[in-house]
């Protein structure tokens, strides 16, 4: 159907997904992408998200702001499904006066109906958590479920708030307050400053205000001039708060249908579903990883931490659990999500083992079923991985970063991408094969 990564790009609303447990990547391939479009928008997730973009000698770690902003003419907007942390928006924004000129508010979008994330968001994720013992979900512990707690439950407090700062400091000493009654009636916990926090909302209100905009509005303009837009996920597909293994999953949907609640949207004709997917899996905090392994194999796949992309948290720094490709639960996320194409990343990291495997089925009590997924998510630990035989071995001599095209790829890369395209159906359309922003290989 697509005859390259233009043709592709044609599409005026082009949609980037995570499609494992985050982590896939998505942060350069969205950068990548941004060079074809008007307009970068994130619809969900807040500061958990951790999106790494290397160029040149420089790594940026963007945990708010969309990954289009290192491409000059684009405008980024935070949608009305984020949940925001000021401080790190600030902190964020200092951050990248190094590297982007123009961070006005012309260029960056905040929606009024984005959720506030304050210390009383994070001292409940934490509480919560310890409260939890064993059952830890393991959050990045930046406040997101209670921040979408409160959303659901109409307690929390929107961007628009920020418009007047007088206001804001008010509304948000009354928020501290009931949070602090929580806090040691069910925690035993001691009160957050309810005044020293007010006054720093004040001053985060007359800061951000210029920033804040009904962005929904602007999209459907944006849209409606015939201008491009970019919808950038954060996590993953089985993180999903519906679709993924819950409990053990974020707070928000980051699978299709959170883009268009979450941007205040409609879904649009010419759009195309580009799914990220790591070319191995990897999960940081806890919940069900049937492919993961442990021991000597995995310590080569994750790394030491030497090099910034071993797979160690961007936000949280904690080591990640690695594992095989599980194309059962690609499957699965390839058709809720209505995935038109893949981008593949990491593939520079399969040489760190000598042989490779695939899981091309689940097995439950001895029962083999193609495609075998439980109701629910959270007991595919129950299931046992299927990998065919024999494994494609990798010649360990090759180094792939300096690969461009397919064509020139070592025997055992074709094979398994082919592997991947021919198991789910869809083209692979960007391989990555190293950090760098020009290290792939495209059709
Ligand atoms: P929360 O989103 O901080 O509530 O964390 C819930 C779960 O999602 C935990 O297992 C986190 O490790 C995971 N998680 C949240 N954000 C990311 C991410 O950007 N990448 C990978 N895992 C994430
Ligand atoms: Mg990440």
């Amino acid at each position: 159907m697509y005859k390259n990564l233009k043709d592709i790009l044609k599409q005026q609303f082009v949609i980037v997904l995570g499609l494992q447990w985050g982590d896939e990547g998505k942060g350069k391939i969205v950068d990548l992408l941004s060079a074809y479009v008007d307009v970068v928008a994130r619809f969900q997730g807040g500061a958990n998200a951790g999106h790494t973009i290397k160029i040149g000698n420089d790594i940026i770690k963007l945990h708010l702001i969309p990954s289009g902003i290192m491409r000059p003419n684009i405008t980024c907007v935070l949608g009305n499904g984020m949940v925001i942390n000021p401080p790190k928006f600030f902190t964020e924004m200092k951050m990248l006066k190094k590297y982007v000129k123009n961070l006005s508010p012309e260029r960056i979008l905040i929606s009024h109906a984005a959720h506030l994330i304050t210390p009383a968001e994070i001292a409940l994720d934490n509480a919560k958590e310890t409260a939890r013992g064993k059952k830890k979900i393991g959050t990045t512990g930046q406040g997101i479920g209670p921040a979408y707690v409160e959303k659901s439950n109409r307690t929390g407090l929107r961007m628009e708030i920020m418009f007047d700062h007088d206001q804001a400091a008010d509304l948000v000493a009354e928020h501290i307050q009931a949070t602090n009654k929580i806090l040691k009636a069910v925690y035993g916990l001691s009160p957050l400053p309810v005044k020293e926090t007010a006054k720093q909302f004040k001053n985060y209100a007359k800061n951000l205000k210029l920033y804040i905009k009904n962005t929904s509005d602007y999209l459907l303009d944006v849209l409606k001039d015939g201008r491009k837009v970019l919808a950038e996920g954060a996590q993953g597909a089985l993180l999903d708060v519906d679709h993924g293994t819950y409990p053990y999953v974020t707070s928000s949907n980051t699978t299709i249908g959170g883009v268009f609640t979450g941007l205040g949207i409609p879904p649009q004709k010419n759009s195309v579903t580009i799914g990220v997917v790591k070319s191995f899996c990897t999960r940081v905090g806890a919940g069900p990883f049937p492919t993961k392994i442990t021991g000597e194999l995995a310590e080569k796949l994750r790394g030491s931490g030497k090099n910034q992309d071993d797979e160690y948290g961007t936000t949280t720094g904690r080591p990640r659990d690695v594992g095989y490709l599980d194309l059962v639960l690609l499957k699965r996320v390839i058709e809720q999500n209505g995935v038109d194409v893949l981008a593949v990343t990491k593939f520079d990291f399969l040489t760190r083992l000598k042989e490779i495997k695939i899981c091309t089925d689940h097995r439950f009590n001895f029962l083999q079923d193609e495609g075998l997924i439980p109701f629910n998510m959270a007991n595919l630990d129950e299931y046992t991985p299927v990998y065919p035989y024999p494994y494609i071995t990798i010649d360990q001599n090759t180094n792939i970063n300096g690969l461009r095209k397919f064509s020139d790829a070592p025997t055992w890369l074709k094979k398994y991408w082919e592997l991947i395209e021919g198991q789910v159906g869809k083209p692979i359309i960007i391989g990555s094969v190293g950090p760098e922003r020009g290290q792939n290989i495209k059709i």
